[in-house]
């Protein structure tokens, strides 16, 4: 396989201003990962501390394998709106005894871990992701339940919750509830639920209703022990498997159930060893251009990615403004679709199409790596059928069967997310760069669209176009387009799974790509009918 040599120059100006812009992004981004991690603040913290618990990033780290990399998805949830950014709950796929998992735990210094709408879609995510990748699931449970203020917003999606926990377990997923302290109501149906549930003694609490609702209901009056504590559970009720003595015993058990399941992958292991590439991925920094009008190879990308920095470009001298062929990551094979120069021409969609019916026949799961502005559009083109050649695209990503990895590295416009499997399509993973925006067309475009239909109806009904004002709102819609296209925006409404450091992406792609590898990785045959 060739060895792709990046044509960049590391000394242009272009590098320099590329590399800076980005940086700030990155900043912009640890500050925002800082604020998730530091969840409910110091006060908060201190609490909890001096009830002896510990924070639920402390409790992940003694759960995961030592030393082992844990990949925390939507940390940017809730991100821009009223809730705390990270939505008082950690995700992330990270290896417990071996077993690649699924982790779920709350954060009970944000509002007693209570859910909110955010929260609710963060979870669901990430049972859809353990479903679609078959990665048993470990919660950490400690809630207030629903955020009471915002229920209306979550109550009834969030029953897929329930729903969800279970039908992975019919799945032959095992799931796993390690219960430290409030599991009430509806959350009581996370142990409920669950194949194995382990709680704390003299700290979990599960229960459809405490004391205080119970005496309204029914005027007895109880204990929380009586209701739903540990040792309660573990001896009467039967509800848990496994009485803990503190939260390490918790934790401890949890690692000894997952080393008992007798785990195995369905999917193929790597090809291959791991190289790693041959230019050094800081240099991604500068390669990326900092403009979004001003394209940039994704083979230079891709030389800072790949295994042995080696690729195979499958039909480099035909619809050039995409990108196809094959390479490694990780030791895992890959065919690659990316955006070169943002515009989708006929002869790309066909070629992307055709690309992904030769993945799908071999079994390779395909990285779909967006930089466009989406299908080329003006009279020759309608005429020559770009809708019908867009349709074979479309067609082929949304009936392909190997699992799609999508990262946005730049623009993702119009139907150019769509066609390169953007979130709708059901990738198994998607990931942003900090300077990539999705949006169904750019901000000026999108300003420049309503003028002109407001011209025109002004117009059409013989009134006077007012400019003053037309030039006002224009700027607004503009800037409204602007902030709501931005990555952190988008993923703090779980549009993507996370915002990542582009130096990162090899490592991201790696433990996605061996994630899905859990399950099988088999192609479809069959695709709808291509219009031709
Ligand atoms: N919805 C919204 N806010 C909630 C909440 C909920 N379900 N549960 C807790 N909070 C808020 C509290 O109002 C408090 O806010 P404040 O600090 O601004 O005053 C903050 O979260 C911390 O709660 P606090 O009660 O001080 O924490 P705690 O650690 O002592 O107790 C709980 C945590 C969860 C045990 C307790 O708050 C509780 O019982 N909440 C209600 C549980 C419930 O019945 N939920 C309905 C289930 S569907």
């Amino acid at each position: 396989m060739p060895v792709l040599t990046p044509q960049v120059d590391k000394n242009s100006e272009e590098f320099a201003r590329n590399r800076s812009r980005l940086l700030e992004r990155i900043a912009l981004l640890d500050e925002q990962l800082a604020a998730a991690r530091a969840g409910g603040g110091d006060k908060y913290v201190e609490r909890h501390r001096s009830r002896d618990k510990m924070p639920v990033r402390e409790r992940l780290d003694l759960l995961l394998d030592r030393g082992s990399p844990f990949l925390e998805l939507s940390a940017l949830a809730g991100w821009g709106s009223e809730f705390t950014v990270g939505a008082s709950v950690v995700t992330g796929i990270g290896v417990v005894s071996g077993v690649e998992c699924m982790i779920v735990g709350n954060d009970p210094t944000v509002r007693g871990g209570a859910s909110n709408p955010f929260t609710w879609k963060k979870i669901i995510r990430a049972l859809e992701i353990a479903r679609h990748n078959r990665l048993p699931v470990i919660n950490l449970v400690e809630s207030g339940g629903a955020d009471l203020p915002t229920q209306v917003e979550a109550f009834v999606p969030g029953g897929a919750l329930f729903r969800d926990l279970t039908r992975l377990s019919a799945a032959g997923v095992p799931t796993v509830a390690i219960v430290f302290g409030n599991s009430t109501a509806g959350g009581a149906y996370v142990p409920g639920m669950c194949d194995y549930s382990i709680m704390v003694k003299g700290r979990a609490k599960v229960f459809l209703g405490g004391p205080p609702l119970v005496r309204m209901a029914t005027g007895e009056v109880s204990t929380d022990e009586e209701l739903g504590g540990a040792e309660m559970h573990s001896r009467i009720s039967g509800l848990s498997d496994y009485l803990a003595v503190d939260e390490r015993d918790a934790i401890r058990l949890g690692r000894q159930v997952m080393a008992n399941i007798n785990w195995r992958k369905l999917g193929p292991g790597p090809a291959q060893p791991a190289r790693p590439p041959r230019w050094d991925p800081e240099d991604l920094l500068g390669v990326v251009s900092s403009d979004l009008r001003v394209p940039f190879r994704p083979q230079d990308v891709l030389a800072h990615v790949l295994d042995d920095s080696r690729f195979d470009e499958y039909k480099p001298t035909y619809g050039t403004s995409l990108v196809t062929g094959w390479g490694y990551l990780h030791g895992f094979p890959v065919g690659m679709l990316a955006n070169a120069n943002g515009v989708i021409f006929p002869e790309e969609a066909e070629k992307a199409a055709e690309f992904i019916l030769l993945a799908n026949q071999v079994d390779v799961p395909l990285l779909f790596m967006q930089n466009t502005t989406g299908f080329i559009v003006g009279k020759v083109y309608e005429q020559a059928g770009m809708i019908k050649d867009g349709a074979k695209m479309i067609n082929a990503v949304a009936n392909s069967r190997v699992p799609h990895i999508t990262l946005l590295m730049g623009a993702s416009y119009g139907a150019g997310n769509y066609a390169m499997s953007g979130r709708a399509y059901e990738p198994r993973f998607v990931f942003s760069w900090p300077n990539s925006k999705t949006a169904v067309m750019g901000p000026q475009q999108l300003a420049g669209v309503l003028s002109i239909v407001a011209q025109e109806a002004a117009a059409s009904s013989g009134r006077e176009f007012d400019e003053a004002a037309d030039a006002i709102r224009r700027a607004s819609v503009e800037q409204q387009i602007e902030r709501e296209s931005d990555s952190f925006f988008m993923s703090g409404r779980l549009y993507d799974d996370g915002v990542i450091d582009p130096r990162d992406t090899r490592t991201v792609l790696g433990i996605a790509l061996s994630a899905a590898h859990s399950n099988q990785i088999e192609g479809t045959r069959g695709f709808g009918v291509f219009r031709m």
